[in-house]
């Protein structure tokens, strides 16, 4: 594991855009794995910025995303589809029939089975965005006995439930999800995890310090070849 730290999230965003841009230009049409939520979202910002400066095209990149909620329209306002066209696919090129994405509404069997196939059709992740929940869940993979294999449908845990709440004004918040498992995440060739703020101190602790356990999904990530945790000061602070 690689691990840096920056002044603030703004920082992180840069850096991290950058690794992708760079890898983009070099491989047009690249795979990139996508993640949700707040971390990413001044990495997408660069992203934008880049992109408006004439300086990437994203337009021969496939893209997967990492989850999706179940039991949610795909054009609600706070299903992840939607997150991801308003904060990086409609301010870019990405060419929307090149975007992956797992049907929270389908079968759990069919659909695992169909995402794996398609990003293994891919050639694979290049590049895999992650954040880390306070509970050090990946994706959704939340604290549990054993590791998870490929996508399946998780009943999400009421830390998870909490701190995704705010977001949902209309109507409750889905409480299952379908999820990238943690081996299909862990065969990404590169992994760039963010994190910020001190809310997530302690599962950052847990995940570069601590044993390799499913008990803190993230610290699987010490066995991945080629995993760069970029963190600000505060999710750094009990390192
Ligand atoms: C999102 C995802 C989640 C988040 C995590 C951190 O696609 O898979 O694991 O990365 O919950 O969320 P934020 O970044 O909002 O703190």
């Amino acid at each position: 594991m690689e691990v840096r730290v920056f002044r603030n999230a703004e920082e992180i965003g840069q850096y991290a855009s950058k690794i992708i841009c760079d890898y983009v230009n070099a491989n047009p049409s690249c795979v990139l794995g996508l993640a949700t939520g707040a971390s990413p979202v001044p990495t997408y910002s660069a992203m934008i910025a880049e992109y408006e400066a004439g300086r990437v095209s994203f337009k021969n990149v496939r893209t997967f995303n990492l989850d999706e909620y179940c039991d949610l329209p795909k054009e609600h306002k706070n299903s992840y589809y939607s997150f991801m066209v308003e904060n990086l696919f409609s301010k870019t090129d990405i060419n929307m029939d090149n975007v992956g994405f797992l049907d929270g509404n389908a079968s759990e069997e069919s659909e695992s089975k169909r995402y794996a196939q398609a990003i293994k059709a891919a050639g694979g992740i290049d590049i895999q965005i992650l954040g880390i929940g306070r509970n050090g869940h990946i994706a959704f993979n939340e604290p549990s006995d054993e590791f998870t294999d490929e996508a399946w449908k998780v009943k999400l845990t009421d830390s998870t439930i909490e701190a995704n709440s705010i977001y949902f004004d209309d109507i409750p918040m889905p409480r299952y999800a379908m999820t990238m498992g943690i081996c299909s995440i862990m065969r990404a060739k590169k992994i760039i995890l963010i994190a910020t703020g001190d809310s997530k101190a302690q599962a950052v602790r847990d995940m570069i310090n601590g044993e390799v356990t499913p008990h803190c999904p993230a610290s699987v990530l010490q066995r991945h070849g080629d995993a760069l945790i970029l963190l600000d000061e505060a999710a750094a602070s009990l390192l």
